[in-house]
C-alpha cells in the first residue's frame, strides 16, 4: 500500500474534486451507462430475432460479468484517485501502461461515432417538432437518409460535441453531476409514460409474444447471438472504456460501492428492458427485413418513426418524447466518454479542465469523421471498438485487479 499512499498525496490527487452527493454520483454513473446502447442497441438486436435467447444471455452477461466489472472499475478509480491511465499504473506497475492508454483511446474513438448518432437523434427530434414525419416505408428511408447526410448532419455533429465539451469543461460537480441530476429523472418519467402507453396498444401482447417469448433451440447455440449479448452488456453498462474508473476516482471513501454499482446496473438494465417494451409493439412483424436503406441502424431511425406515425394523432407527440429522452440519454453518455481522455490529459499533462475538454473534443471530432461520412464505417467501428475492444479491455482490467499489487 505504501506506493499508493505516495500517489495519493500528490497534489493533483488530493485536490481532486468530489461528487456533490451520493445520489448525484449514482445519477451521473447511470447517465454514463444509460444511452443509445439501451434505446437503440438492445431494441435493434431484439428486433433481429432470437429475442428470448438474446435477452436471457444478455441478462446473464450483465449479472455475471457486467456487475463485477463495474464494481472493479469503480474500485480502481476510487482506490487510486487517479485518471484511468495512471490508475492502472498505480496498481499494476508500468507493464500495465498500455491498458491505461487503451482507455482514453477507445473512449475517444467511440465518442466520435457516438456523436454522429446523437446528432441524428437530435435532428429526428427537430424534424418531429416541425411536423415532418414519414408515413410509409419509402418515406421512412428517405427520412433517415436526410438525417444522416449533408451539412445539417455535420452541423449537428459539431454541436453535439460542443455541448459535450461545454458540460465536461464546467466540471465534475457543476457540469456532469448537475446535468445528470435533472436529466436522469426526466428520462425515467418519460420512459415510464411511454411504456404504459405502448404496452396498452391493442396488439402489444401478440407482439411481445412474437418478439420475446419464442423458444427456438437453434438460437441458444448461435454464437453470434451470444457474442452480441455480451458486447451489448459491456457497451450498455459503459465498461471497458475507463469511464467508471474516471467517475470512481471522484468518490469518497465511505461510499458503499457494491450498492452503488448494483443500483447503476439495475437502472441501466431496467431502462434497456423498458425501451424494448416500448419499441416492440411499434414495429411491424419481421422488421429486420424492413430496414431498407438505413441498414443496421434502421430500428431507431426508420422503424420507430414509422411506428409512431402509424398511430395517428398522438404519434408526433409520443415520438418527440421518445427522441427527446434519447437525446438526454445520449448526451450524458457522451459526457462520460469525453471525461476519460480529459481526466487522463489533466492528470498526465497538468492541463486545465476547460482547455483539455475542448481540445480532446476536437480530437474526437476528427476521429469520428469517417463515421460521419459513411454509415457502414460507423457500424464497423461500433463492432470493433464498441464490441471487441471494450470486451478485451474490460477483461484485461479484471486481470489487473486480480494480479496487480497495490503499491508496485
Ligand atoms: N453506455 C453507453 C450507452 O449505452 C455508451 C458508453 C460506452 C458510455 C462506454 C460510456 C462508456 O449508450
Amino acid at each position: 500500500m505504501a506506493g499508493l499512499e505516495d500517489t495519493n498525496s500528490a497534489p493533483s490527487a488530493s485536490a481532486r474534486q468530489g461528487w456533490g452527493s451520493s445520489l448525484g454520483f449514482v445519477l451521473a454513473a447511470a447517465g454514463s451507462a444509460v444511452g443509445l446502447g439501451n434505446l437503440w442497441g438492445l431494441t435493434y438486436r431484439v428486433a433481429l430475432g432470437g429475442g428470448m435467447a438474446f435477452l436471457v444471455m444478455y441478462l446473464v452477461a450483465v449479472v455475471a460479468l457486467g456487475f463485477p466489472l463495474l464494481l472493479a472499475e469503480l474500485a480502481l478509480g476510487r482506490h487510486t484517485r487517479r485518471s484511468p491511465l495512471l490508475a492502472t499504473v498505480a496498481v499494476g506497475g508500468g507493464a500495465w501502461r498500455p491498458l491505461g492508454w487503451l482507455f482514453p483511446l477507445v473512449s475517444t474513438v467511440i465518442l466520435g461515432y457516438y456523436a454522429v448518432i446523437t446528432g441524428w437523434v437530435a435532428r429526428a427530434l427537430l424534424a418531429v417538432l416541425q411536423g415532418r414525419l414519414p408515413t410509409d416505408q419509402a418515406g421512412a428511408d428517405a427520412f433517415f437518409l436526410k438525417l444522416s447526410q449533408g451539412w445539417g448532419e455535420a452541423v449537428a455533429y459539431g454541436l453535439v460535441l460542443a455541448l459535450t465539451a461545454a458540460v465536461v469543461a464546467t466540471g465534475v460537480q457543476q457540469g456532469i453531476e448537475r446535468l445528470s441530476r435533472w436529466s436522469m429523472p426526466a428520462l425515467l418519467v418519460l420512459l415510464t409514460g411511454l411504456v404504459i402507453w405502448s404496452a396498452s396498444l391493442a396488439d402489444a401482447p401478440a407482439r411481445y409474444e412474437e418478439a420475446l417469448l419464442q423458444w427456438r433451440w437453434s438460437d441458444w447455440l448461435d454464437s453470434r447471438i451470444l457474442r452480441q449479448a455480451f458486447s451489448q452488456a459491456f457497451f450498455s453498462l459503459g465498461l471497458g472504456a475507463g469511464a467508471m474508473v474516471a467517475y470512481g476516482s471522484h468518490l469518497g471513501r465511505r461510499e458503499p460501492l457494491p450498492r452503488q454499482a448494483a443500483i447503476v446496473t439495475a437502472l441501466d438494465t431496467g431502462v434497456g428492458l423498458m425501451a424494448v417494451l416500448i419499441v416492440v409493439p411499434l414495429m411491424s412483424a419481421g422488421v429486420a427485413g424492413q430496414q431498407g436503406a438505413a441498414g443496421a441502424v434502421g430500428t431507431l431511425f426508420v422503424a420507430i418513426p414509422l411506428g409512431f406515425a402509424s398511430l395517428g394523432g398522438a404519434g408526433p407527440l409520443l415520438m418527440a418524447a421518445f427522441f427527446f429522452l434519447a437525446s438526454l440519454a445520449a448526451i450524458t453518455s457522451a459526457v462520460a466518454l469525453l471525461e476519460v481522455p480529459v481526466a487522463v490529459a489533466m492528470d498526465r499533462l497538468g492541463w486545465g479542465r476547460a482547455r483539455t475538454a475542448w481540445s480532446t473534443a476536437a480530437v474526437a471530432a476528427l476521429l469520428g469523421l469517417p463515421a460521419l461520412l459513411r454509415t457502414d464505417l460507423l457500424m464497423a467501428s461500433h463492432d470493433l471498438f464498441g464490441g471487441v475492444v471494450l470486451m478485451a479491455s474490460g477483461l484485461l482490467l479484471s486481470l489487473l485487479m486480480g494480479w496487480g499489487r497495490p503499491g508496485n
